[in-house]
């Protein structure tokens, strides 16, 4: 299996600074998200296919490139929206396909309440989208979509993991991409991440209960 390494980059480690302090308010919590998914996503696609295009500047014309591939944008409700904005940014044409999923906080197992991928036409690429990687479980049944639906090139973007996440990912879709911009040591018996930021949906949306 390969080894996934976190994002090295000193924007990186200061946004997730603040995502971890327990002390930053929502709006703070929602920008750093913002800052950390806009590095992930440069990274994930700097090797997009792009096929040689004729522009003309305001001089003369020149050979440019254009991106080809169609990508659909996978967030997982609720804490995968806060993803979304931030990628549209830089892929403007992504196409967006929800999934919601919540952990039973017994079984610690995802119950799927929200499918929208339509029958037929995979996208070429999706990216799956949820700040957390948890058991792993999450991951595991929206990729389970993913692969139901035809996509044949899947990679994962969240912005903490568990090493047991990552393993369970990695045998179970062991061809999907996973990129993090950081690997915790460990979940607690709830299955939190530690030492983790905490509830991401709940912190994003301002809705601890
Ligand atoms: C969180 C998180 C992931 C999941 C990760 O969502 O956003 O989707 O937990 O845990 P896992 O890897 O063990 O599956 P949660 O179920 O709390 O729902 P929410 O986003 O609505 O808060
Ligand atoms: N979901 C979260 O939001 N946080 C965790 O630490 C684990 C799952």
């Amino acid at each position: 299996m390969p080894d996934v390494q976190p994002l090295r980059h000193a924007l990186a480690a200061d946004a997730l600074r603040t995502l971890r302090d327990r002390h930053t308010p929502p709006a703070r919590f929602r920008e750093a998200v913002r800052r950390l998914t806009a590095l992930l996503v440069a990274e994930a696609t700097r090797d997009l296919p792009t096929s040689p295009v004729e522009i003309e500047t305001p001089l003369r014309k020149v050979m440019s490139r254009e991106l080809t591939a169609r990508i659909g944008i996978v967030p997982i409700l609720r804490a995968g929206l806060s993803m979304v904005d931030p990628f549209l940014e830089l892929l403007p044409h992504a196409e967006v396909w929800h999934l919601g999923f919540y952990r039973d906080e017994e079984t610690l197992e995802p119950v799927a309440y929200y499918q929208k991928l339509p029958a037929g036409r995979p996208v070429d690429a999706a990216y799956v989208l949820d700040p957390m990687l948890a058991t792993g479980g999450s991951a595991c049944a929206a990729l389970k979509d993913l692969q139901t639906w035809g996509v044949k090139e899947t990679v994962f973007l969240g912005l903490l993991a568990a090493p047991e996440g990552i393993a369970r990912v990695q045998a179970e879709f062991p061809d999907t991409r996973i990129l993090l911009c950081a690997v915790d040591e460990k979940l607690n018996d709830q299955g939190y991440i530690v030492p983790g930021l905490g509830d991401a949906g709940d912190r994003a949306f301002n809705a601890a209960t």
